[in-house]
């Protein structure tokens, strides 16, 4: 496993970090504790050492099973957390206020929360889970979290940018009360390589790349007849046609495995490591299988610059979260 600096923190994080949305379980079904427990353990045998979760992500459930993880662990490993916004409106939508989304006394107590489901005294990276660069030039919470950072409950602050909108927070970084971006990133959205990747690398703001595999779209394991349970939420993203189109954008992609990168995943993921400004990449991992995979992937080998342009032309803009 190789480690990059997460901007101008001074910490050193893995390449491939662990993405636990799924492992909280509520939107994404199939998986066991059990399962998630060792995936959990095989990843940081590997070498992992950051983990994202967030209080949303099965109401807590996802948080209380990384806690358990890492107070158990004798190394230090990383955790990254968030905070829901207050309205429960994802993403922020133009026109929200930041009394709406992230009052300052809400701001705290969503961190006690996290703090107790975590098992733990302070959290590494606390992220707003949605944002709005309208929200920059208000005071209170840059005083939520100075306060925070004082009582020693997090170190340090981030944010988790809105779904496919890499420039809403362009203007929060000439804040400087923010130490990290995570964004979506992957071969279909290249988006942030325009604007917030250059401003992260001129402020030294740390890089989390997050859906590096399109949900599951990248790996190639989403085709007209892929059966997601009941009630998980990937029959809505990849609902009526897209899974066609899915399909079909792929298989322009398969000609491309080779020496560079033997599988889809591999190759999504090398893609998001190729960019100086990336910090870590987090896959969503609940099994033993796919972290060893992910995590092999990180053995300091580039991308050529050929393979880079060729896959510059697979961009693909789309927004399959969105209700319409
Ligand atoms: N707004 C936000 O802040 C936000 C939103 C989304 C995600 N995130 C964070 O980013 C993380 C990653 O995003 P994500 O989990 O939504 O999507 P993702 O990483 O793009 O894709 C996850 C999917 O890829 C599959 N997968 C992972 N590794 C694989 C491999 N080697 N081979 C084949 N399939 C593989 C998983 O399989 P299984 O189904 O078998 O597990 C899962 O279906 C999340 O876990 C979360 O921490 C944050």
């Amino acid at each position: 496993m190789q480690f990059r600096s997460l901007g101008a923190t001074g910490i050193r994080i893995s390449e491939i970090g662990f993405g636990a949305w799924g492992i909280g379980g509520s939107m994404w079904l199939g998986g066991t504790d059990n399962e998630s427990a060792l995936a959990l353990l095989a990843a940081a045998d590997l070498g992992l050492n950051f983990i994202d979760t967030a209080l949303a992500y099965g109401d807590g459930h996802s948080e209380s099973l990384v806690g358990a993880f890492v107070r158990q662990r004798k190394e230090r490993i990383i955790v990254a957390t968030k905070i829901p916004p207050k309205n429960g409106r994802w993403p922020a939508r133009a026109g929200t206020s930041i009394e709406d989304a992230f009052p300052y006394d809400y701001i705290i107590r969503s961190t006690e929360k996290s703090l107790k489901n975590l098992g733990v005294e302070t959290i590494d990276l606390q992220q707003f889970h949605v944002w709005l660069d309208d929200w920059a030039d208000s005071d209170e919470w840059k005083r939520a979290l100075e306060d925070l950072k004082q009582s020693g409950k997090i170190r340090f602050a981030g944010i988790s940018i809105n779904d496919h909108q890499p420039a809403n927070a362009l203007r929060t970084a000439a804040t400087g009360a923010i130490d990290s971006f995570q964004v979506i990133y992957n071969i279909f959205d290249q988006s942030p390589e325009k604007e917030l990747f250059p401003a992260a690398l001129e402020r030294n703001i740390g890089i989390i790349v997050r859906v590096p595999l399109d949900e599951g779209a990248l790996t190639g394991s989403v085709t007209p007849e892929t059966k997601f349970p009941p009630g998980d939420w990937r029959n809505r993203y990849f609902r009526g046609e897209r899974r066609t189109e899915v399909v079909r954008r792929v298989r322009g992609l398969t000609p491309l495995l080779g020496p560079e990168a033997s599988t889809l995943p591999e190759l999504a993921l090398r893609f998001c490591l190729h960019h100086p400004a990336v910090s870590t990449v987090i896959p969503g991992m609940r099994n033993v299988k796919n972290v060893r995979a992910n995590c092999g992937v990180s053995d300091g080998k580039q991308l050529s610059t050929k393979m880079l342009e060729e896959l510059r032309t697979h961009a693909w803009e789309k927004n399959f979260y969105s209700a319409d």
